[in-house]
């Protein structure tokens, strides 16, 4: 969970590659000599070195005790930044790219005594890997709510409806329209004990996380990928940073985050996701109006924590401790 360094990365076959459902493509990777690659657990992710030069992470969807491959799906977007886009068009069986050893943002809890599973699109991914595991170990107690325009774009929805799956797993599609939305609310308003885990597109988890206020924190697990960049909002502004223990103040500019402008002054900080999702970098707020875009902390945390890779500044500067 250091912030700075990119993870080191060596090469890998893709000994598979198929499309499993509208504009995603299934890549398998394999070593050379077949033998193991560095164990995982369920809900960690790999980054891929893609043929135009950009590192993106993927979730591999496998099941962790599978050793010699790692598997990841992933959606071509075609608004995206190129990575995913050049990744499903050009990569195939037979090249050699570049993968870093697994990380794990999205860990399963195996003390939880349940699992609420909800996935929005190729959110899947990480969730298949959670739900392979669970069935291997003849746990049982969970449920999959899987959220998807239609069946057409829902990767692996065979596998899901499967008969061993009837009554744990619950596939809707919504055609894209708000008005066929699944409600989760029935789902949600009690916590039950349970551990709850959603990855999907960010109004999916916005929503999630403001119908989970009353659920523990502890029992709420977010896995987002969006990069930083994706949260800048065209109306941002740059704002000040006091840093109360290191001294002196930093501007943020209007399209970099405070974790960004920090790194690149020379002040150490820890980070793993960026996106906001897996609390790695969260930071005592001392004073200021912060504008909180993240999926991690409690509106009582929010008075006092700030998640310094997506959160700005709603009107003035802020003092933060670091
Ligand atoms: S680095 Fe994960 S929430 Fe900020």
């Amino acid at each position: 969970m250091i912030e700075n360094a990119a993870p080191p990365l060596f090469p890998l076959n893709i000994s598979r590659a198929e499309f499993v459902a509208k504009d995603i493509r299934l890549f398998e990777f394999r070593r050379n000599d077949g033998g193991e690659l560095p164990v995982f657990t369920a809900g960690a992710h790999v980054s891929v070195c893609v043929s135009n030069g950009d590192t993106r992470k993927y979730s591999l969807c496998n099941n962790p005790s599978e050793r010699e491959r790692y598997v990841i799906a992933l959606k071509r977007e075609s608004g995206g930044r190129g990575g995913s886009k050049s990744l499903v068009d050009t990569a195939n069986t037979g090249d050699v790219l570049p993968v870093s050893a697994p990380k794990n943002d999205f860990e399963l809890k195996d003390i939880a005594a349940g699992y609420v599973f909800i996935a929005g699109g190729i959110g899947i991914t990480p969730v298949l890997s959670m739900v392979r595991h669970l069935r291997s170990h003849g746990r049982a107690k969970f449920k999959l709510y899987y959220l998807s325009r239609s069946r057409e774009d829902a990767a692996f929805a065979d596998e899901l409806s499967a008969p061993e799956f009837r009554g744990v797993v619950k596939l809707h599609y919504d055609s894209g329209n708000p008005a066929q939305m699944f409600d989760l609310w029935p789902i949600l308003q009690q916590a039950r004990g349970a551990h709850l885990y959603c990855c999907g597109p960010r109004g999916l988890m916005q929503s999630v996380r403001d119908m989970t206020g009353h659920w523990s924190s502890e029992a709420l697990h977010f896995e987002s990928f969006v990069e930083a960049s994706a949260t800048h909002l065209i109306e941002d502004s740059a704002f000040v940073v006091h840093l109360a223990r290191s001294g002196g103040s930093i501007e943020v500019p209007k399209d970099k985050s405070i974790l960004e402008t920090l790194r690149e002054q020379g002040v150490k900080t820890l980070s793993s996701c960026e996106s906001g999702s897996c609390g790695t970098c969260r930071t005592l707020l001392l004073a200021g109006d912060a504008d909180h875009r993240d999926l991690v902390l409690t509106d009582e945390e929010r008075a006092n924590h700030i998640m310094i890779c997506v959160s700005r500044a709603r009107t003035g500067d802020l003092t933060i401790d670091a």
